[in-house]
Order: structure tokens, then sequence, then C-alpha cells
């Protein structure tokens, strides 16, 4: 059993790390750990156009530790309303990607699309300039059980979308069922996946364990041990299609605490750390390296990175809570638990 493991060092591909002192709260956590990261861009007001996604890179950027390299990579919201100007504004300017959010399917979502063929033209520039669309891959629809909202998303939207798109690379976000992977391998090379630590770690028991647990309730929510064992099969493959995204999701406490709380599970403190026991549960540290580090920047045509980082074998206690902003606070992934690997700095 390896004691110590160098990786280049990882990006992650999905991550939120909201705004003003809630960004300022997160982002050094992500920095420490990821080279790159993929900003998701459903702030309280969207980042729609070119111009939103410079200023909030550079509110980002202000926030950062001072010795940090971290490059944060950025993504357009994609509303009823984006035009194909819009893409080619983002693309000349360096946006990355755009997101597609079905409109109401998860937090902040609610200027999403509602009618994904409409935006067919918006999907045919992002294929010709080579701009990838993340998808939020639910259905968002009350007469679908909460809990096949993705598999019916893969038959209704994305499926079609893929067909009638074959040059535009597509990210199916947080996959979080065995259908998800299985049409992923179907459609690699144009569809990869990005696959988050708690969909790897827990089933949808976790969310009942002994009582109602908040901390556990993320969307796409959590699913069966058997699309959880899928999901671990497709992560430790080493197959180029699946990669890393944290869909670390911070939310005070007292709005995950709630008669109605928010979903999202922030991992952002841990999260190198916790896809390493994953990866080492199941004797596959060897392939840690190519879902952390080589699959992602392969998919988005972006260099891979040239540090490296270390990991040793060595329990460490994540805190009840960390400081969100002056007023609130954060309850991390596994608050005052162990975890089995640390990152050397
Ligand atoms: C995310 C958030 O809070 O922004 N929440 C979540 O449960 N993952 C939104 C999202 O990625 O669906
Ligand atoms: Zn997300």
């Amino acid at each position: 059993m390896p004691e110590t493991l160098s990786l280049v060092q990882p990006d992650d591909w999905h991550v939120h790390l909201r705004d003003n002192e809630a960004l300022a709260s997160v982002v050094g956590h992500t920095a420490e750990r990821f080279a790159r990261a993929i900003v998701m861009p459903n702030l309280r007001e969207p980042v729609t156009t070119a111009e939103r996604a410079s200023a909030y890179r550079q509110r980002i950027m202000a926030a950062l530790p001072a010795d940090t390299s971290f490059e944060p990579l950025m993504t357009l919201y994609l509303t009823n309303a984006t035009s194909t100007d819009d893409i080619e504004q983002a693309a000349a300017q360096g946006v990355t990607a755009c997101k597609l959010y079905p409109a109401g399917a998860t937090t902040n979502s609610d200027k999403g699309v509602n009618n994904v063929e409409a935006l067919d033209p918006v999907l045919a520039a992002m294929a010709g300039c080579g701009m990838p669309l993340l998808v939020h891959g639910e259905v968002n629809d009350a007469a679908v059980d909460v809990f096949d909202r993705e598999r019916e998303f893969i038959d209704r939207t994305l499926g079609p979308l893929v067909a009638r798109h074959p040059t535009l690379k597509v990210v199916f976000e947080h996959i979080t069922t065995a259908a998800a992977v299985d049409f992923v391998r179907a459609h690699a090379p144009q569809v990869a996946a990005t696959i988050t630590p708690q969909h790897l770690m827990l089933n949808r028991n976790a969310l009942f364990e002994g009582g109602l647990r908040p901390h556990h309730y993320c969307l796409p929510v959590l699913k069966r041990e058997t699309d959880r064992e899928t999901l671990v099969d497709a992560a430790i493959s080493g197959e180029a299609a699946f990669f890393l995204g944290t869909d670390s999701a911070p939310h005070a406490e007292h709005d995950k605490q709630s008669a109605c709380g928010c979903a999202g599970i922030y991992s952002a403190h841990a999260a190198i750390e916790l896809y390493a026991e994953v990866f080492d549960a199941h004797n596959a540290l060897d392939q840690l390296e190519a879902f952390a580090s080589l699959n992602g920047p392969r998919f988005y045509g972006l260099p891979v990175n040239d540090k490296t980082i270390t990991l040793t074998r060595e329990p460490w206690e994540v805190p009840e809570a960390y400081r969100f902003g002056e007023q609130a606070k954060l309850i991390p992934f596994r608050a005052g638990g162990q975890i089995h690997w640390r990152m050397q700095r």
C-alpha cells in the first residue's frame, strides 16, 4: 500500500465559487488544490454575457490568496435569450464553455432554458467555435419522480441534442446514475462526464441516516447503491470520458438547515483527498491521475498542468464548520470527521 502519491496537479472541472464575501471564504480551498477550475455561472444574477464573465473573473482574481497561480476558467449561463452573438463574443474573450440549466432544475436556475431545441442556433455556434456545452442533466417536471429525472433527461433532451449536434462537445455534469454512465460510454468521445466525491461515496440512504441529513442533500440527488457502484467503476476505469468535477456548492448553514433547505454539498476543503480515499478503497490509486489530472484537459483541449502535488496517507480532522462571510457558517462534507489522505503543502 503506497503511503505517498504524487500526481500531476489536478483541475476541478465543476465548482461553485459564489460571489462577494462567500467567494472570499471558499476560493482558497479550491486554489490550494487545483491549478484550474471550471467556475459555474449560476450566481444570483447569472453570468449571461462575456462582459459579466470577465467582471466575475476579476472578482475571483481579487479574492485569491497572494501566492497562487490558480486560473479560473469562466462559463456562460445559457438563457432563452442567449444569441449567437453572445457566443461569438464569449469565445473571443476567452470564456471556456457554456452551461445549460433546464429552467428550475436547481439552485439559481430559474433564468435557465425552457425549450432546448429553440437554442439550436446557439448550440451550432458553440460547435462552430469548439466551445463545449456543460449540461445539468435533469428534467424539471413535477410529474417525474425526483430519482428518475436524470434518466428521463437523457431520453427527452440529451440524446436528441447530441444527435442534432454531432460536432458539439458535451459534458454531462455530475452524473449520478448507471444510465448516465452507459450514455456517456456510448457517446464518447463527443460526450464526457464529471463525477463528484459525494456520488462516489454515498447512496441515498445517507439522506436519512438516523434522521434527515440536509448536508447530504445536493442535486442531482444521491441515488441507489447500484448507481454508486457503477459510478465508481467508471471513475477508476481510466477511461478518457470521465473526469473530476467536485460540484462543491457552498450554502450557509442556516440555508441548509431550514424548512426548505438548499441543495449543495461543500467539498472544496478536501476535494482531491476525498477522491484519493475512493480510489484507495478500490485499489485504484494508479488511476487517480488520469481521472483528476489528465482526462479533463484532454477533453477541453487544454495543456496538462506541469506542476505536481503530493498526497500522504495521514488522517486529519475536518473542522465542524468554516466561516462563510462575516455572519454565517459553512458545514463542510464530513464535518467533524476524519479524512485519510492529506495534501502536502
Ligand atoms: C448547486 C448550487 O448550489 O449552486 N447545487 C447542487 O446541489 N449541486 C447547483 C447545481 O450544480 O445543481
Ligand atoms: Zn453544480
